[in-house]
């Protein structure tokens, strides 16, 4: 009896060891006939239906049975295993020729750019960059700069007022304000940043960015003043370009100029960029103002300035032929990785 169920178990478990699919599966067989609580196990719990001569060869027959299905557990187990090691590496397996994810590289700021390169023009002739808060005191935006409460010259600046006493900067020239407060003369400094004004259509920004340009000493004119301007326009733009002063107003200049250079679209010839004219605007400038100077503690007999305000919008857009200001705040990609 006990012996015919030993023979019916061992074809069992051959049958179920054989057929298993998974190395999982084949493990849970092996507990299920071998293991403490498995089958094998059971049957010698029934070795007390047999006499006690019969007991120790029934025990050795279970004891080969084990054997015989441990070893071919074992084989089933490495061929199952051997299989699965082979479906996963083809499931993993890394195509080295497929092309690999893209990354996209980011580029500078088109304005940045602009900022850079004039920077590095003004300092080959001895300028150098300082900066200013965006949030200016009224005074070094206005006042200092000439342009009294209440004075007519405020309206021609649109102003973002964020108290009686604070604007936001509506341009870079009071950089040169701290400049003169500051530091010891002579001085060639330059100002880039933001500056804001109410104001917005294709060619206006309600901010937008300029670049300061100040020189203080003994003796300046309106002459070194157009040189260095028609130097930079032609290191900027290239050596074609041509440079003119048209007579303007600043309040804290006198005299004061606006600067004009040739289209570089069109080289003068008149195209959609410069309006037809030839010429595009980049800036203004003059020389400093005693009443600047005197405001700053600074003697206007001893010292003499001249001072220019480039618009770096209409600079980049100049140079690069873009007729939309809005162009440099959308964050397009497809606008701003033309410039990588
Ligand atoms: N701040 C002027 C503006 O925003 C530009 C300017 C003109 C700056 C003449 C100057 C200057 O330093 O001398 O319109």
């Amino acid at each position: 009896m006990l012996d015919e169920k030993l023979k019916q178990i061992q074809e069992q478990a051959e049958a179920d060891f054989n057929t298993a699919k998974t190395s999982k599966e084949l493990y849970d067989l092996k507990v299920k006939y071998l293991g403490k609580q498995g089958s094998l196990s059971l049957i010698m719990r029934d070795v007390g239906s047999l006499s006690k001569e019969e007991r120790p060869e029934f025990g050795k027959r279970v004891n080969v049975v084990k054997a015989h299905l441990e070893k071919l557990y074992t084989s089933v187990e490495e061929s199952l295993g051997a299989k699965e090691l082979t479906l996963q590496i083809e499931s993993e397996r890394v195509d080295m020729s497929l092309p690999g994810p893209q990354i996209n590289v980011g580029s500078k700021h088109p304005i940045q750019m602009v900022i850079d390169q004039m920077v590095s023009i003004f300092s080959k002739i001895g300028f150098s960059v300082r900066t200013g808060p965006m949030i200016e005191l009224d005074k070094y935006n206005f006042e200092a700069l000439n342009i009294p409460k209440d004075h007519p010259a405020r309206d021609m600046q649109d102003t973002f007022y964020i108290d009686t006493n604070y604007v936001l900067r509506t341009q870079t020239s009071p950089i040169q304000i701290h400049s003169l407060e500051k530091e010891t003369l002579p001085l060639r400094v330059l100002g880039p940043g933001a500056v804001f004004r109410v104001d917005a259509d294709a060619t206006h920004s309600p901010m937008f960015h300029q670049m300061e340009g100040m020189l203080v000493d003994k003796k300046v004119s309106m002459a070194d003043l157009k040189g260095v301007l028609s130097f930079f326009n032609k290191e900027f733009f290239g050596s074609q370009v041509q440079t003119r002063f048209r007579p303007s107003f600043f309040p804290f200049t006198e005299p004061s100029a606006e600067v004009d250079c040739t289209c570089p679209g069109c080289s003068g010839k008149g195209c959609r960029l410069c309006s037809h004219t030839g010429w595009i605007e980049v800036g203004g400038c003059g020389l400093v103002h005693p009443n600047v100077f005197e405001q700053a503690g600074v003697s206007s007999k001893d010292w003499q300035g001249y001072a220019f305000g480039f618009g770096i919008e209409r600079l980049a857009m100049g140079k690069y032929g873009i007729n939309d200001i809005r162009l440099f705040s959308d964050n397009d990609t497809r606008f701003l990785e033309q410039f990588r």
